[in-house]
């Protein structure tokens, strides 16, 4: 039951929406869930990771491969479709467990007859190339069947098109389209194969932009006929010598395999992934089934290859350019750290593969070191433009600064990669590249300070924070923050280095010329400016000056909105003016950093930001949730971690910025979900030296357990509201220690500890 996402009947003005909430897929790519029969006008797109294209002047953005699942069915002469026909029944479901694919349709046929269809569809995480889809239709009474399938190449661009030079052919049985795309000339190859087992007419259509088999039946009235077709994708990155033969290959291979062997190897994927990955809690069957839709959203699209990231809006279309921003390391790198460290390894490669990309924003702007782009792509260079928004009254590009004063992206990328290596103590990563990341971040940062003669301290100067309304600020908190600890870092990883190991460190410093940058990175993270909490009322000012700007509320804030869609940030936004804040910010500092402020002061600042922010982005809520726990209020966390594991199933999120449409999944809203729940009610709290476990499960929770990766050793944990229960692996080559309840407590390999746990409600 609660594995199972379900969706009765069709309504066309929810396909955009069900196409999000239903995306199937494998890292490799993404299937949006729309029908068999659907088209570019229902949005379909089969977005393959990390694949660009730049059309014109246009936005760069992933690009949609053909879409070799296209099915029509045609009785007697009328074409059925869920958007044209009369449907008796209709449903969607989708099955996180394995992440297949179901729909199943009854059509009213317009004689009379009902035509029953009914198909699967799964990605493979077995081979990423393959798709398979099982198809059975039946009618009540005789009729004729003419079935459409192949390959449609007239896929969904926003900024396309991206495919030129569609050739089409059959080979073997087997058809094939493949095309160019245009900035680069990648090809892309898809082939599709079919197993038939029933009696039909086969014919091949060809079309400029399709290729389709016409398969003709006779259908007896109460008979089901079922087909399978395998899908092949790939393209010239991948590492075959022709992506065209490629896909053709690995067609005959799955029809030598078989579709349940196929769906078996598929399924046991799964399992794995969920072994390492699941939660169960108990007297919360909502939540239950929002946080493992969470935690499916970010396992399928969970990438293969360490060149590729996640994007803002995972695979579930070309939407903000497949673009990954600090979403990756701060949202949904915790996931992956503590469950599936090896594709939290490829996320942080993915940081040190676009360092020159970095490297070039840098210079661009005048600084040294890496300043990482703030919509990232596949080299790194910044696909962020500087009008990222058009106006909705003028219609005109509205002048943004997220690309060049989100500094942020910088430290955010440092702290993801310090968290990785300290919290799998993969110290590779650092000799991998990690350390050159690291150290150019720090670079980066003291090359863009500003030394402040008059009070003797570095400040960071003309920077937006995470809260996007209120650009081009001095002293950012958050940002001010992850600078420090950048700083710090480097200085941690010069130190191990230097330590252990000599021949590297000297290395790496003559071919950085790095000499004189250590005694800078001293200095400065010495001298660094942060402000403080206030001393009475321990609030800490988000910028310098947020203080004198309009204390409004929010409601009344919204009664001053002309245009549903306008931005309420830039020059003359709504909230430009006012302490009401995008999202969170000082919170999202204080949960960073939440070791570093006092119960007070996390307090105080909860109860001030929180009804000054409008969670404009999906990003937000999963913070105010996470410090809410920290400080022991669980119940006022509980609503906000609903919000962020429930995003993608009810699609209330924000859909346009400007006239931008941004609708699509939300991952970082999926990993907030995750961490709320572990880090947050839980308690979860790792350094490199022990594993801090204070729960404060919601009054609904009745339990929760979980698994987790620490150090390349496993366990797994159960907390009630009395006790937690720890199992170390019995595979673990390690002791684990623990802190409970302010005692050190070590867990032997294969050991059971239960320990007593008595939650302190006083402390609100
Ligand atoms: C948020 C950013 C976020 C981006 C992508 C924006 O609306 O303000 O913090 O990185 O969306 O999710």
């Amino acid at each position: 039951m609660s594995w199972l996402i379900n969706n009765l009947g069709y309504t066309e003005d929810k396909t955009a929406h069900n196409g999000s909430k239903f995306l199937i897929g494998n890292g490799y790519m993404g299937y949006r869930g729309t029908m068999d029969e659907h088209t570019k006008e229902q949005l379909v797109s089969c977005v393959l990771a990390g694949v660009y294209d730049k059309v014109g002047d246009s936005w760069r953005e992933p690009i949609n491969a053909p879409n070799g699942l296209f099915t029509t069915l045609n009785c007697d002469g009328e074409v059925l479709t869920v958007q044209s026909s009369q449907l008796e029944k209709h449903e969607q479901v989708l099955d996180i467990k394995h992440a297949i694919h179901t729909r199943e349709t009854i059509f009213e046929v317009s004689n009379g007859n009902l035509v029953h269809l009914k198909s699967d569809r799964f990605f493979s995480l077995d081979d990423i190339h393959l798709v398979g889809l099982q198809l059975t239709f039946s009618a009540v009474q005789d009729c004729t069947i003419v079935i459409e399938t192949g390959i449609d190449g007239d896929v969904w661009d926003i900024n396309g098109p991206h495919l030129s030079q569609l050739a089409t052919g059959a080979t073997n049985g087997i058809i094939h389209m493949s095309a160019l795309t245009q900035e680069m000339g990648y090809q892309v190859a898809v082939s599709e194969a079919i197993e038939i087992d029933f009696a039909a007419k086969q014919q091949i259509i060809t079309a400029p932009q399709s290729i389709l088999r016409q398969i003709t039946v006779e259908a007896t009235a109460g008979e089901e006929y079922t087909f399978n077709k395998y899908v092949s994708v790939f393209t010239s990155l991948d590492s075959v010598e022709d992506a065209g033969h490629a896909a053709q290959l690995s067609c005959h291979n799955a029809l030598k395999s078989g579709y349940d062997t196929l769906l078996l190897n598929h399924k046991q994927q799964w399992v794995k992934y969920w072994e390492k990955a699941d939660i169960s809690i108990v007297g919360d069957d909502d939540a239950q089934l929002a946080l493992r839709y969470s935690m499916y959203h970010l396992l399928v699209i969970a990438p293969h290859s360490e060149k590729v990231s996640i994007p803002a809006r995972g695979l579930s279309g070309q939407v903000y350019k497949g673009a990954v921003f600090w979403d990756t390391e701060m949202f949904m790198l915790p996931f992956f750290v503590y469950t599936n460290p090896e594709i939290a390894r490829r996320l942080v490669k993915y940081r040190c593969h676009t360092l020159g990309g970095a490297r070039l924003k840098a210079i661009e702007y005048g600084f040294r070191g890496a300043y990482y782009a703030w919509e990232s792509q596949d080299t790194g260079e910044d696909a962020c433009t500087l009008f990222n928004i058009t106006d909705v009254f003028t219609n005109r590009p509205m002048r943004t600064y997220f690309r060049d004063k989100q500094v942020h992206i910088s430290g955010d990328v440092a702290y993801g990669l310090w968290k990785y290596y300290t919290l799998t103590g993969d110290e590779s990563i650092l000799l991998d590249g990690g350390a050159e990341v690291i150290l150019e971040c720090a670079r980066f940062f003291y090359s863009y300070a500003y030394f402040n003669k008059d009070k003797n301290r570095y400040e960071i100067l003309d920077v937006t924070g995470p809260d996007e309304y209120h650009e081009r600020v001095n002293n950012n908190i958050f940002t001010n923050q992850m600078v420090k600890y950048t700083l710090e870092v480097a200085l941690q990883t010069l130190d191990l280095l230097e330590r252990k190991y000599g021949e590297e460190y000297s290395k790496l410093i003559n071919q950085l010329n790095y000499q004189a940058d250590i005694a800078h990175i001293h200095e400065m993270n010495e001298l660094l400016y942060m402000p403080q909490p206030d001393s009475e009322s321990l609030v800490i000012e988000q910028f310098d000056g947020y203080h004198k700007l309009e204390d409004v509320n929010l409601k009344e804030l919204k009664t001053r909105v002309i245009h549903p869609n306008e931005y309420y940030g830039g020059g003359n936004g709504i909230a430009t003016s006012t302490k009401i804040i995008k999202q969170a910010d000082t919170i999202a500092m204080l949960n960073m950093f939440k070791n570093n402020y006092s119960h007070e002061v996390k307090k105080a600042n909860w109860s001030y930001y929180e009804p000054r922010t409008e969670h404009g982005s999906s990003l937000s809520h999963c913070l105010y949730s996470l410090v809410a726990a920290d400080i022991g209020n669980a119940e006022w966390g509980y609503k906000y971690f609903m919000k962020s594991a429930t995003i993608d199933l009810t699609g209330e999120s924000k859909q346009y910025v400007g006239t931008l449409y941004i609708g699509g999944t939300h991952p970082a809203a999926n990993g907030g979900a995750w961490m709320s729940a572990v880090l947050g009610f839980a308690g979860v709290n790792a350094n490199e030296h022990q594993i801090l476990i204070n729960p404060k499960l919601p009054d609904k929770w009745e339990s929760i357990a979980f698994n987790l990766s620490w150090k390349g050793q496993k366990m797994s944990i159960t907390i009630t509201k009395l006790a937690i229960v720890i199992r170390a692996d019995r595979t673990n080559t390690a002791t684990l220690p623990f802190e409970i309840n302010g005692e050190a407590i070590e867990c032997q390999t294969g050991q059971e500890l239960s320990l007593n746990f008595h939650y302190d409600r006083s402390i609100i």
